[in-house]
């Protein structure tokens, strides 16, 4: 019997690893263990409900304004003591939280041998996004097992020089969650709201652009909205405390914007695609508007997602307000631009990245 441990513990890494811990539950041979560092505490149960994964084990260790230090330390105090138990044969982390990053590097205290799920993400630049650029090389200086999403990202660790016995390309396991979430038939009483108008969908959470830079997208993004009476923008609050500060103070009171709770996962993906288009500083939105053919202005100077930028799904359109003022306006304008970017292939995978996951790890 294989032991195979996933660890994670923000919305996004839950996001994209329940449909894989779906898969390996329905595996033969293997034993799936589940441990979750609750790094978010809400947000991270509200995606367990929606994909009916229970965990094994629950570090809990969220506290309001965490600092790295607070995640780190907790993760891998907390860690050590589930390793030493289990013993696993393989444990897999995702992406560069620094629950991602504490969990991998507990396992290399404990010589356990690490799978890296989406793997291979860089902007080359290890301060920008902040931590998650080294977070991302620490995880993969350790594992044994880097499961890209694309050719690309595969490139990325072949160029550091990984063993390219251990890189194997896979496609993202967000496109996997999409087919879980995303109906045909889906109503909402917000969706009720922008009925007969354009529908914007704004998320904006990242730490190096919590306070002027954020401050100065909402403002742009407040001007557009005021212009075009056929637009309606629904903004879903991240529950970081100075997020929610900077957010009430940039859009209260602005009557076709509504700002709401952070939406459950088969909410968010149902009014993803249903939106007419996305600006964002999240990385997985960046994956999954590609697949559901939704233009996205990515409201940041760098992306590690290039492949959907070459595609034509995504425009990097920087954090200075000026700039995302006159793209968004742009969108709304042209349409010819609008459609070009809304017909762009998604580069991201076909939906069955947990499956071949999965097969990797059951043939070791
Ligand atoms: C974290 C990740 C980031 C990822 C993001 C996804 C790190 C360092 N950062 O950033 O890579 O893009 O998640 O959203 O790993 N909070 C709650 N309830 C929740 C979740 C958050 O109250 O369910 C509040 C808490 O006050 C918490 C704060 O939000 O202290 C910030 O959460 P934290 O995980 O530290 O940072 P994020 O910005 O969410
Ligand atoms: N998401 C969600 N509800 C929301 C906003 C986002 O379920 O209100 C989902 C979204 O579909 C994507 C993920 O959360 O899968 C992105 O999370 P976030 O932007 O917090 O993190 P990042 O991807 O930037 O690490």
């Amino acid at each position: 019997m294989k032991n195979v441990m996933l660890v994670f513990g923000t919305r996004p890494e839950a996001i994209k690893m329940c449909p894989l811990v779906r898969e390996l539950r329905g595996r033969e041979g293997m034993r799936t263990v589940v441990c979750v560092t609750g790094q978010h505490r809400r947000m991270l149960d509200s995606v367990l409900g929606a994909f009916g994964v229970v965990s094994d084990y629950d570090l809990n260790i969220m506290k309001e304004r965490q600092s790295l230090f607070d995640i780190t330390t907790g993760v891998l105090n907390g860690m050590c003591e589930v390793l030493r138990r289990e013993r696993p044969d393989a444990v897999l982390v995702h992406g560069d939280t620094s629950s991602a990053f504490a969990a991998a590097l507990a396992c290399f205290y404990e010589g356990s041998p690490v799978g890296h799920v989406e793997a291979g993400l860089r902007t080359h630049n290890v301060w920008r996004p902040y931590p998650e650029e080294f977070n991302r090389l620490a995880v993969g200086l350790v594992a044994r097992y880097h499961f890209a999403p694309t050719r690309e990202a595969a490139q990325n660790l072949l160029g550091e020089g990984k063993d390219p016995s251990s890189v194997y390309v896979t496609g993202n396991t967000a496109i996997d969650a999409l087919r879980f979430t995303v109906k045909r038939e889906y109503a909402h009483e917000e969706l009720t709201w922008a009925r007969g108008s354009r529908l914007i969908l704004i998320t904006a959470h990242r730490r190096e652009n919590l306070g002027e830079p954020m401050r100065g997208m909402l403002r742009a993004i407040r001007r557009v909205t005021e212009e075009y009476p056929d637009v309606k923008a629904i903004y879903p609050v991240h529950m970081n405390p100075t997020v929610r500060e900077i957010a009430n103070g940039e859009l209260s009171g602005c009557e076709r914007i509504h700002l709401t709770e952070p939406l459950d996962v088969l909410d968010f993906h149902n009014f993803l695609a249903r939106s007419h288009l996305v600006l964002t500083d999240s990385g997985g939105i960046q994956e999954e508007a590609p697949a559901l053919g939704k233009p996205v202005l990515v409201m940041r100077r760098e992306t590690e997602r290039p492949e959907g930028v070459r595609a034509g799904t995504l425009r990097l359109v920087g954090t200075e307000e000026e700039s995302i003022y006159e793209n968004f306006k742009q969108l709304l304008e042209d349409r010819e631009a609008y459609e070009a970017m809304a017909k762009a292939t998604n580069p991201y995978g076909d939906g069955f990245a947990c499956r071949r996951i999965a097969d990797i790890l059951q043939a070791e």
